[in-house]
């Protein structure tokens, strides 16, 4: 007998509205899935269970498509994820050493989680960012145009202030350098959590929409 993911209330809630959106179940697949994470803290066998059985496939036609994407973490990450890009544009300007700044500063390599789970390193490729290289992502909020040592001061900054959402215009404001575009539209959801945000849900408004 294999096990499937219980979920809360909300969750299940969630599930049946964001399915009503779509001609055929299958095609809520993907939001599902950021459901399944968000319940159980990354992507579980037992979630993926869950989901199939709410779109009717086949688990291991979930986990094709899960294991795709190496947005769905499908091991525990800490409480921010900070996603370091060090493809060309931001290598050539020096992706390579904020990264090394920020597993230094967390104190452990990419693709762990510090002790106390609070930061997991990562590094990845392009995030869309490559006129504010080099480009950082903490649970998936923008920061561009970063040096080693703000790098470093971000993470410090995670570790002790341990905000409970984040946003990438304030955290440009704080640890960022050159932007992309000065006139892009501005940020103003924050991320609720090491996961990446369907809207209208995961990020939270200045007012409090969640
Ligand atoms: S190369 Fe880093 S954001 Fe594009």
């Amino acid at each position: 007998m294999t096990d499937i993911a219980q979920w809360s209330q909300e969750a299940e809630a969630l599930a049946e509205a964001v399915i009503a959106k779509y001609p055929q179940k299958r095609s809520a697949l993907m939001p599902l899935l950021y459901i399944a994470v968000r319940e159980d803290g990354y992507l579980t066998e037992s979630g993926m269970r869950r989901v199939a059985a709410l779109v009717d496939l086949e688990p291991a036609q979930v986990s094709s498509v899960a294991t795709f994407y190496s947005m769905y973490k499908r091991q525990p990450v800490g409480k921010y994820l900070v996603s370091v890009c060090t493809s060309i544009s931001c290598w050539l300007l020096g992706g390579d050493e904020v990264l090394e700044a920020v597993e230094s500063a967390a104190g452990v390599p990419a693709g762990a989680t510090d002790e106390s789970g609070v930061v997991s390193p990562e590094h990845v490729e392009c995030i869309g960012a490559c006129g504010g290289a080099p480009a950082v992502q903490v649970n998936y909020e923008l920061i561009e145009g970063l040096t080693p040592q703000k790098a470093t001061e971000l993470v410090e900054w995670l570790n002790a202030a341990q905000p409970e959402t984040l946003n990438g215009d304030e955290m440009q404001a704080l640890f960022g350098g050159q932007r992309s575009f000065d006139w892009a539209i501005h940020e103003t959801d924050s991320a609720t959590g090491p996961y990446p945000a369907f809207q209208p849900h995961g990020t939270v408004a200045p007012q409090g929409r969640s």
